[in-house]
């Protein structure tokens, strides 16, 4: 058996649109259980989003390299595509998602459901966002900072000023 097999990886993937200090917490915590972790960015031709996929990702990698809590175990790539077909080539053992409201409960349940029957070896596991987190949202964050309000404490410092940038834009 060769290192890698015995590495485990593991997939957190979401759309990150922007990343939140909720999506923060969850890659510090992550990257603690597993040996290796991809932060996998969806990109879904038919959804638009606010921030293009080289932006998200920049984002992403900037917050993670000016975060002492996050381990340089840590990739950020991009994947478009199935959600398993990429974890199967990527070689993750566990794909992991952030769960905080019970209103995530639903959609989370069906997702992980369907998943699991196109790779039962590929397990979805569960982390709670932690109590300060419990609440942020990527869409409630934009929402929030196109009202001119305070989104300081809800995003990374790289991402405040992504943000305020972008929506001067437009
Ligand atoms: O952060 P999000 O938007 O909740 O992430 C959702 C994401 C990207 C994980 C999900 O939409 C996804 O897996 N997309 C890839 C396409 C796919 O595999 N669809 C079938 C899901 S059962």
């Amino acid at each position: 058996m060769n290192n890698r097999a015995l590495k485990t990886i593991g997939l957190y993937p979401g759309s990150f649109d922007p990343i939140t200090n909720g999506h923060l917490d969850i890659i510090q915590r992550a990257s603690r259980i597993v040996d290796h972790l991809i932060v996998g960015v969806a990109e879904n031709k038919k959804k638009a989003y606010f921030f293009s996929m080289n932006e998200r990702k920049e984002l992403i990698q900037d917050s993670i390299s000016n975060n002492k809590e996050v381990s340089n175990n840590v990739n950020v790539e991009a994947f478009d595509g199935l959600l398993m077909s990429y974890a199967e080539k990527i070689k993750a053992k566990v794909i992991i998602r952030g769960l905080r409201a019970i209103s995530d409960f639903d959609y989370e349940f069906q997702m992980t459901g369907m998943n699991a029957r196109l790779n039962s070896n590929i397990e979805t596991i569960f982390l709670m966002a932690s109590e300060k987190h419990q609440f942020i949202s990527s869409r409630f964050v934009k929402e929030i900072c196109a009202l001119n309000g305070e989104i300081k404490t809800f995003v990374p410092k790289e991402v405040e000023k992504a943000l305020k940038k972008k929506l001067q834009k437009k």
